[in-house]
């Protein structure tokens, strides 16, 4: 039976823009957006649904998180704040290497309570789709567990999971300076293997100078192409190694980070249409001075999208809005773009620009009804919790359901 969702307005971002709907109506019908629009053309239901005014949004979309992990580094913080640096840290045995001891060592229903703690204050804010990546595990066993971890959080809560993998995050200590074997194993047995259970939506890599080279990472991306998966990358984040570009030779589905890339670089993401996602929590937390080209990515049509990067070594945050946030002030984007990149642009980073990220008819009905004069408050609030109901698939959660 169809529902019609009314006493609200619309933030709707329909044919790819930021646009609105003042005293809109919503109709769904299994899981669907049937019809949006002015309130007064809408289709008659038996069902209705008062959504006291509210501002409508489509569902959050967290397109870059590593919120599967062993452990904490709150320990690196502290030295960080000593003037040790995030590479200094990671050459000394620490960093990302430290998060694959915890994480190699906890058990699968470990992993799982832990995350899904974490995945639920980003639920309770509003996020309906998240993606996830592996990378804390190197080696198949590992990474298979994470990846089974990811997949369960979306068959187990109300929420769209993406599992993204990841093993070309760093090198395991069993390949110490071993690097072309270790992207040999990850090619030839991980990936395939990993592929061949059904565990992997897309491939990612860490390209930079304290991880893989752009040769090392192309061939991560000749497997995942010969495995029909799609890439995204980790570049230009420390350095400026081209990354960037090899991923829109690639057709990355985004490459992320990215304050080092150049205006060549925006140029071919625009062209091949790849997403450019920028991570302000990384930026902040690393105390990063260099800003991303934002100019470039705006003369060459990049659209850009925000996510947390939530992980526990750059990236410590649990929050999505509060990204909405420091992009307007750090990267100066305007609140409607920040909206857009946690809705319409983060869909596409993840491949799902058909079915998500907008309020337009055939499209899966999940929606965010925001107790907020404009919309603009949403990247307004440095985080915080402002009330709201939460649609997935056209069903009303209850807070219950997302904290479970
Ligand atoms: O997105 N850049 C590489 N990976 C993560 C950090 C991982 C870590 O330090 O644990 C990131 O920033
Ligand atoms: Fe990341």
């Amino acid at each position: 039976m169809p529902t019609l969702w009314h006493n609200c307005h619309a933030a709707t971002l329909a044919e790819g823009r930021y646009s609105i709907i003042e005293n809109a109506g919503i109709v769904t019908e299994a899981g669907v957006i049937q019809w949006i629009g002015p309130l007064a053309q809408a289709p008659v239901s038996d069902e209705q649904v008062d959504l006291q005014g509210h501002w409508v949004t489509p569902g959050l979309i967290d397109c870059h998180t590593h919120l599967v992990y062993g452990g904490n580094r709150s320990g690196e913080f502290e030295q960080r704040l000593q003037g040790v640096s995030y590479a200094d840290i990671a050459a000394s045995g620490g960093g990302i290497a430290n998060t694959v001891r915890a994480t190699r060592a906890a058990t699968e229903e470990e992993l799982f309570n832990s995350a899904r703690r974490r995945l639920a204050c980003l639920q309770r804010e509003g996020v309906t789709t998240v993606e996830i990546k592996s990378g804390y595990g190197l080696d198949l066993a590992s990474e298979r567990k994470m990846l089974r971890v990811i997949r369960r959080l979306g068959a187990e809560l109300p929420v769209t999971v993406k599992a993204t993998c990841l093993a070309a995050h760093a090198i395991p200590a069993e390949y110490k300076d071993n690097a072309a074997g270790y992207i040999g194993y990850v090619c030839n047995e991980l990936l395939p293997a990993l592929a061949s259970e059904g565990l992997v939506d897309a491939v990612d890599a860490f390209c930079e100078y304290l991880a893989f080279s752009p040769a090392q990472v192309e061939q991560v991306f000749q497997t995942a192409a010969r495995l029909g998966l799609p890439v995204k990358l980790h570049a230009e984040q420390l350095s400026s190694l081209g990354g960037a570009s090899l991923a829109a030779r690639y057709q990355a589905l985004s490459a992320d980070h990215l304050e080092f890339m150049t205006s060549a670089d925006a140029a071919a993401m625009g062209a091949a249409g790849t997403v450019a996602v920028l991570l302000p929590g990384a930026f902040y937390f690393l105390r990063e001075t260099r800003l991303p080209p934002m100019q470039a990515l705006h003369d060459h049509n990049v659209a850009i999208a925000l996510s947390t990067d939530s992980n526990p070594g750059t990236s410590p945050t649990l929050s999505l809005r509060l990204m909405m946030n420091m992009a307007c002030t750090l990267f100066r984007l305007t609140p409607e773009q920040a909206l857009a990149g946690v809705t319409l642009h983060a869909a596409r980073a993840l491949g799902l620009g058909s079915s998500h990220g907008s309020l337009e008819e055939g499209k899966v009905a999940d929606f965010v009804a925001w107790d907020i004069e404009q919309p603009a408050d949403l990247a307004y609030w440095l985080g915080g919790d402002l009330d709201k109901r939460i649609i997935r698939h056209g069903a009303e959660l209850n807070f219950t359901q997302a904290r479970q």
